[in-house]
């Protein structure tokens, strides 16, 4: 997943992006990056990739990093030999928009040249291909098949500083495959991270100068000044401080674009329908307002006036997440409202789950939302908070790897031979050895490992699986036992957004909405609901693929074609890698024991006042709004659900009701373990 993931809805549900597609019908000026900060360093930079193995790159964003160092060293002759230059992205949607943008840049069509990978869609040719962008993830798991990764004379590490997981990782997998391969060249780029501290991780002995291994080549960048103002009080409520900030800016600011930053697409869709639901009240003379979202799981129909100038005399305003802080660059702002918040995944040991969590962001993070103010003209920022609260805030992100679970990760560098984890060097900090042990003790109870933490054949299938190691479990099941064909769907859908798009919302809901998707909803749960969605969206006599029929029923025709082919990918997977032939049922007890042999871990019991008590240390959780089960108590009690997120209280999303036999009947190893614990 791509923290493959910034972390709208989905750091287990992976983002749709198809900005590409935009960028590559907009044609840039190539000359214009001449003019790009960046290109007086092109030499300096050059002449250190060739010196050094290790070069890190620290420069305001905007200044060209990212498009430009992969073609300076294109033209440079690193592709020239028919390996390929790649960089990765955290985001998916940065790592296609970035691609279209490089491709129109160099005149060329997307996909020859320069292309993209990201899960499931692959727009690269053979043999043409020079630059490549993908994600972190991605290239982490391209080691599994090309341990060295000979494809690549040059790999450039983008946006290291968010220190998401799978950024940590492949820097620690280039410092260990850079002693075998010297010839490999590696770029750590970011905006504001600690340069020395990465410096030092690669040699040892590295005191300020360049040495043999590592230099780093520091770009300045033009930017304007920004005004900061913050609130006299802290607010209660950020969405509506955000709301009437940005309607205050549009009628006493002169014309410049305004960004606002929330964590998540449901606040951006509660803010853009409260700032629409203001605009009849707009004064007579006032200029037009242009509300556009951003955020990673945005339809592609929807993300093409993010990045066009707004119309003569409008203004645009952008309601982003923490996509728009670093990835992705929008010209024109001038005002930046910020909530001072942001949405991230966070283990909660009393659980051991994962928690989706908005948290205040760090003061790095607020200094890069700020600085988007100042790209193109003097700018302002206002803080939502007060200013007192700045000197609380944690300075920098805190690593990805030392607050997520760690299972997924430690399986796959376990399926890339290493085993001793604890002499893998990790970017520090290493993650905490208790974490570690019950990560360990986790994927033995999938069967991945044996006792002694050695990879078995099963941990193998799930590591190489592109889908998270729990859903590829119960995939893998379910291809033995007779529903395959319905757990690949259900797989596909629930790592798309939701395709309930008008429904989350609460207050606002849209009851047009919630009546058709009743129609879909089963009272097993939400994973069949979702299966039902899909047949029915397929069916030739039915949804028949058409985005009349998903708008019809309320539904997002764009996560649906994209669950479709994902779907594909993995039915693909499932035959050639796995040698499986596919098999269907109707039986929903058979498709829901799959489930539990994958999600075994997220079982929950529902309690008499309407909680659910989880299995690991009976944290309370709730059903999500959006689950079938918020409303409806079905007579089982016992729940599986695919992930947990927190804002007022943790709650659950996509539930599936469940016997509680099936639990020791399908993962006798860990609830054996459990009972013989605590109460079970
Ligand atoms: O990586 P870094 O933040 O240093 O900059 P960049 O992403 O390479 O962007 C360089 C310039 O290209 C900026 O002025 C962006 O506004 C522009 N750009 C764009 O207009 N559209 C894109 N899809 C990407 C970049
Ligand atoms: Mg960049």
């Amino acid at each position: 997943m791509d923290a493959a993931s910034a972390l709208d809805r989905a750091s287990v549900r992976e983002q749709d992006s198809g900005l590409a597609d935009f960028s590559v019908a907009s044609y840039v000026d190539p000359e214009q990056s001449t003019r790009l900060p960046i290109y007086r360093h092109r030499n300096e930079l050059l002449y250190l990739v060739e010196k050094h193995g290790v070069v890190i790159v620290v420069g305001h964003t905007g200044c060209g990093k990212t498009t430009q160092i992969p073609q300076y060293l294109r033209n440079a002759g690193w592709a020239s030999d028919g390996r390929q230059i790649v960089c990765t992205q955290p985001r998916r949607v940065a790592a296609t928009s970035v691609a279209g943008r490089v491709a129109s840049e160099t005149r060329t069509k997307l996909g020859e040249e320069v292309g993209y990978a990201v899960r499931f869609e692959d727009c690269t040719h053979p043999v043409h291909t020079q630059l490549k962008y993908t994600t972190p993830g991605l290239l982490f798991r391209e080691c599994m098949r090309d341990p060295l990764l000979t494809r690549y004379s040059v790999v450039m590490v983008d946006e290291a500083h968010e220190r998401g997981v799978y950024t940590d990782l492949l820097v620690a997998l280039l410092k260990k495959i850079r002693k075998m391969r010297p010839d490999l060249r590696i770029i750590v780029s970011s905006a504001t991270m600690d340069a020395e501290a990465f410096a030092r991780y690669f040699d040892p002995h590295y005191q300020g100068a360049s040495t043999d291994t590592v230099a780093i080549c520091s770009l300045e960048g033009r930017t304007y000044p920004v005004e900061i103002a913050y609130l006299a009080n802290a607010t209660p409520n950020y969405v509506d401080a955000a709301v009437d900030a940005a309607w205050n800016l549009h009628l006493t600011q002169p014309l410049g674009d305004i960004l606002v930053f929330l964590t998540g697409q449901d606040e951006i869709q509660v803010a853009m329908q409260a700032l629409h639901d203001r605009y009849s009240a707009l004064p007579p003379g006032s200029l037009p307002m242009l509300l556009l979202p951003l955020y990673a799981g945005l339809p592609p129909s929807e993300q093409n006036g993010i990045f066009l100038q707004a119309p003569r005399g409008t203004r645009k305003v952008v309601l982003a997440t923490n996509v728009a802080e670093a990835s992705v660059t929008i010209d024109g702002i001038v005002y930046v409202v910020d909530t001072g918040f942001t949405k991230v995944k966070q283990l909660d040991v009393a659980s051991n789950m994962d928690i989706l969590s908005v948290v205040p962001a760090s003061q790095a993070a607020l200094a890069q939302r700020a600085g988007r103010a100042g790209r193109t003209a003097p700018g302002k920022c206002l803080r939502l908070f007060p200013q007192t609260q700045l000197a609380h805030l944690p300075k920098g992100p805190t690593p990805e790897l030392v607050r997520c679970e760690l299972a997924p990760y430690l399986l796959q560098l376990k399926a890339l031979g290493i085993d001793n984890l604890a002499r893998f060097e990790f970017v520090p900090p290493a993650p905490n050895p208790d974490a570690m042990a019950s990560a360990l003790t986790y994927l033995a109870s999938l069967e991945a490992l044996d006792d002694h933490g050695r990879l078995l054949p099963l941990g193998e299938r799930l590591a190489e699986a592109p889908l998270d190691p729990m859903m590829a479990r119960a995939l893998l099941y379910s291809a033995q036992v007779g529903c395959s064909e319905e757990i690949l769907t259900i797989a596909a859908m629930t790592s798309v957004s939701s395709p309930f798009t008008k429904f989350e919302y609460g207050p606002t809901m849209d009851v047009h909405a919630e009546v058709s998707r009743r129609k879909f909803a089963t009272e097993e749960g939400d994973h069949l609901t979702l299966l039902n969605v899909y047949n029915a969206f397929v069916h030739p006599r039915v949804g028949q693929h058409s985005s009349k029929w998903a708008a019809k029923h309320a539904l997002s025709y764009a996560s649906l074609r994209r669950a479709c082919a994902i779907r594909a990918q993995l039915a693909k997977y499932v035959t050639i890698h796995w040698s499986l032939p596919l098999c269907s049922s109707e039986d929903s007890v058979l498709i829901r024991k799959c489930l539990v042999a994958g999600l075994f871990k997220n079982a929950a019991q529902r309690m008499d006042d309407g909680r659910y008590e989880s299995v690991h240390h009976h944290a309370s959780l709730y059903a999500h709004p959006s689950s079938v089960l918020f409303t409806r108590a079905a007579p089982e009690r016992w729940v599986i659900f695919q992930e947990v997120t927190q804002t007022t209280k943790p709650m659950m999303h996509d539930i599936t009701v469940i016997d509680q036999s099936w639990l020791l009947e399908l993962a006798p190893h860990y609830y054996q373990l459990q009972r013989s614990a605590k109460r079970f």
